[in-house]
């Protein structure tokens, strides 16, 4: 008989042979920024996740610090919006805004945690598509300038890295010619490479007010059928210059993020998107499951499966109930 028991025996045996470990820099937190004054508003369909005002961000910036996790994503929720998310690329955007407040307090503080910027169109633009429209449709060409105005903007403004999630063909390219250009040739970005048509965004769209007017998003980001063509997407976007490259979302994709982080030569990324929280979030709260032993089961998954970087709403709770801190 094969006896897979005997390591299994102690904990002691148990810890000799884990295979797998979280990363706890490798753990990244997306933050919601909106316009006003002294605002901390609960997302309802995400109990624990809030939107800041700038004059906020102090008590995330703190919880981060504290934390030890890689950085933080930033989204914005800006009050206005028009045909173009003009919002996205505007030097006093609100995202702009919050890049140049933890900037001045990482300087302030002397840490040195990362600030991502999620690039996209879609919180900015009235009609809540990832581009701009043309006779109904996302036209790719047109969009790719937006882009990368969006992303020169964030950088200046103080972001360590760009992270475009529109799924625009070129879109990677476009950004990393401008940055270029512009002497930013030494700032990375994460694609988000692999990205499906999910209602497991569901939430996120509540947050940040993004969901499409009209139609849906399935004629840019990926079917879910297609793993073979997830191999493709982010191929290309290491072509075009990609340093990371990510999979979303996370649970319903570890194969997919399997087979990514098999053929990628460079560092992967997965997201662990808005709906996969609040489900753990909403059957915690209904008594029926264990938060804390289910989020650093669903973290460790995902480190096993191939990802060097998790993005994560559960990545301040992951770390206070491993080291019993904050
Ligand atoms: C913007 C964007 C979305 C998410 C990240 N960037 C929403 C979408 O594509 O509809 C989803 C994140 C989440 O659900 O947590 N394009």
């Amino acid at each position: 008989m094969q006896r897979l028991r005997r390591l299994r025996k102690s904990s002691a045996f148990r810890e000799l042979v884990a295979e797998t470990a979280v990363k706890k820099r490798g753990l990244i937190l997306p933050v919601f920024v909106c316009e006003g004054k002294d605002i901390r508003e609960p997302v309802p369909s995400m109990p624990g996740v809030f939107r800041y005002s700038v004059d906020r961000l102090e008590e995330i910036a703190e919880g981060v610090r504290r934390s030890g996790i890689g950085g933080v994503m930033l989204f914005g929720v800006p009050d206005h919006k028009d045909e173009t998310g003009s919002g996205a690329y505007a030097d006093d955007g609100v995202v702009q805004r919050a890049l140049r407040f933890l900037r001045g307090y990482l300087k302030r503080t002397g840490s040195e945690f990362l600030l991502i910027a999620d690039i996209c169109l879609c919180e900015y633009t009235s009609h809540g598509h990832c581009g701009i429209l043309c006779g109904g449709e996302v036209d790719n060409d047109k969009s790719l300038p937006y882009h990368a105005a969006a992303a020169l903007s964030c950088v200046k403004a103080g972001a360590d890295m760009v992270a475009p999630s529109s799924m625009m063909d070129g879109a990677v390219a476009a950004i990393r010619a401008l940055l270029d250009e512009n002497g930013y040739e030494n700032t990375p970005i994460m694609g988000y490479s692999a990205k499906f048509a999910s209602a497991f965004y569901g939430p996120f769209r509540d947050a940040a007010d993004s969901a499409p007017q009209s139609g849906n998003r399935k004629g840019y980001q990926m079917d879910y059928r297609n793993g073979r063509e997830a191999l493709r997407e982010a191929e290309t976007d290491m072509e075009e210059g990609a340093d990371i490259v990510m999979v979303k979302p996370g649970l319903a994709y570890l194969d997919v993020l399997s087979r990514v982080a098999e053929i990628s030569d460079r560092p992967v990324a997965v997201y662990n998107v808005s709906g996969e929280y609040s489900m753990v979030k909403a059957a915690a709260q209904a008594g029926w499951i264990d938060e804390r032993a289910i989020v650093i089961e669903e973290m460790t998954a995902f480190f096993r499966a191939g990802a060097d970087i998790v993005i994560t709403y559960h990545a301040l709770d992951y770390v206070k109930w491993t080291e019993g801190k904050q």
